[in-house]
């Protein structure tokens, strides 16, 4: 059995969120505030979790603004999202404060840093693939648990990054790139487990118990260029920005307002039979090499990313 697919599709509501709940990691970020907002703004509520204390007054108050304008709510919870105890009672107090299911995860939690790697300290790296696998994975451990156990559908978008799929010049990121690579496996493997109501195409190792049925859940990432943000700050102080911009199609790097868009598009359309890839790729001087890697040729992999924003569609298992 496969959940049914929807045959009325309105053009208008490819963006709307009504009824639906949605939680943002990362949610005092800059991605994660802005995508919260735009959620809000789409008829969604919107659950912000995060490791800061509280969000930053402006911040959160045009985000509350945002919710009373459109007949929407937020709330804002502090979490770790690494510290796998921590999470089942926030989730335990977000399911006793909702109003809509939760039907929806942007994870946006995020660290980087950079080291030449022959003097890369271990617990930095360590830590960065904590915060950007471990508690990506956990956070969507969690909204899986609760889609299954309120037995709706949704759409859990991670946001990667470019660096998984290409390495950057003058940027020696080794545990951000291997970080964001993996979690690119990891929207790959949670799509192909949890797209299908049974699962595994009815195959059960002997001796085991059908699985439960649930409705699927669709995993993808969204892997953005450049982003002006507190994240690259450091590369806008040492002039390192000023290069990119020079070598960029667009002569300049991307706002985070430009990801609103991908992000609802795949939020909302969570009974759909898309499970995609979506590189939201800031053209820059990161492709070139990339590019001459491979057989010196633009073969279909080149074309993928050299196209400035790509769908690819996989077919839900
Ligand atoms: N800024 C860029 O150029 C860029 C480019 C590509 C991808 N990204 C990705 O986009 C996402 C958002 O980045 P951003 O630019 O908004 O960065 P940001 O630093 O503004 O936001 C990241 C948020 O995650 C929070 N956080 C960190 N560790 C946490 C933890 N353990 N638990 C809970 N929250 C935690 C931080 O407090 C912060 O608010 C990240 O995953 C980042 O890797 C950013």
């Amino acid at each position: 059995m496969t959940h049914p697919a929807p045959t009325e599709l309105s053009t208008k509501a490819l963006f709307r969120l009504d009824g639906r709940t949605i939680v943002i990691s990362g949610g005092a970020g800059s991605v994660g505030s802005t995508v919260g907002k735009a959620v809000l703004e789409s008829g969604g509520d919107a659950i912000f979790i995060e490791i800061a204390p509280q969000p930053e007054a402006s911040r959160w108050n045009n985000i509350e603004a945002t919710a009373t304008a459109n007949g929407t709510k937020a709330w804002y919870h502090r979490l770790n999202v690494t510290d796998a105890d921590a999470i089942p009672p926030v989730f335990d107090t977000i399911r006793s404060q909702i109003r809509y299911p939760l039907r929806g995860l942007v994870a946006c939690t995020g660290i980087s840093g950079v080291c030449d790697a022959t003097s890369y300290p271990i617990d930095a790296f360590r830590k960065i693939i904590d915060v950007n696998i471990a508690g990506a994975f956990l956070t969507t451990q969690a909204i899986g648990r609760e889609m299954h156990r309120a037995t709706v559908p949704g759409s859990i978008v991670l946001i990667a990054s470019m660096s998984g799929w290409i390495s950057n010049r003058c940027i020696n990121g080794a545990a951000y790139n291997a970080s964001k690579s993996a979690v690119h496996q990891l929207a790959r493997s949670l799509a192909a487990e949890w797209g299908h109501p049974q699962n595994t195409f009815d195959y059960y190792p002997a001796g085991q118990p059908k699985r439960k049925v649930h409705p699927p859940i669709r995993v993808n990432t969204i892997s953005p260029g450049h982003i002006e943000t507190p994240l690259t700050a450091e590369a806008q102080e040492t002039g390192l920005v000023d290069d990119w911009v020079k070598q960029n199609m667009l002569g300049r790097i991307s706002q985070v307002e430009e990801y609103s868009a991908p992000v609802l598009f795949l939020l909302e359309s969570s009974r759909r039979w898309w499970s995609l890839r979506l590189v939201v790729e800031t053209p820059s001087q990161a492709l070139a090499p990339w590019l001459v890697n491979r057989r010196g040729c633009y073969d279909q992999g080149s074309l993928i990313l050299a196209l400035y924003s790509f769908v690819q569609t996989r077919l839900p298992v």
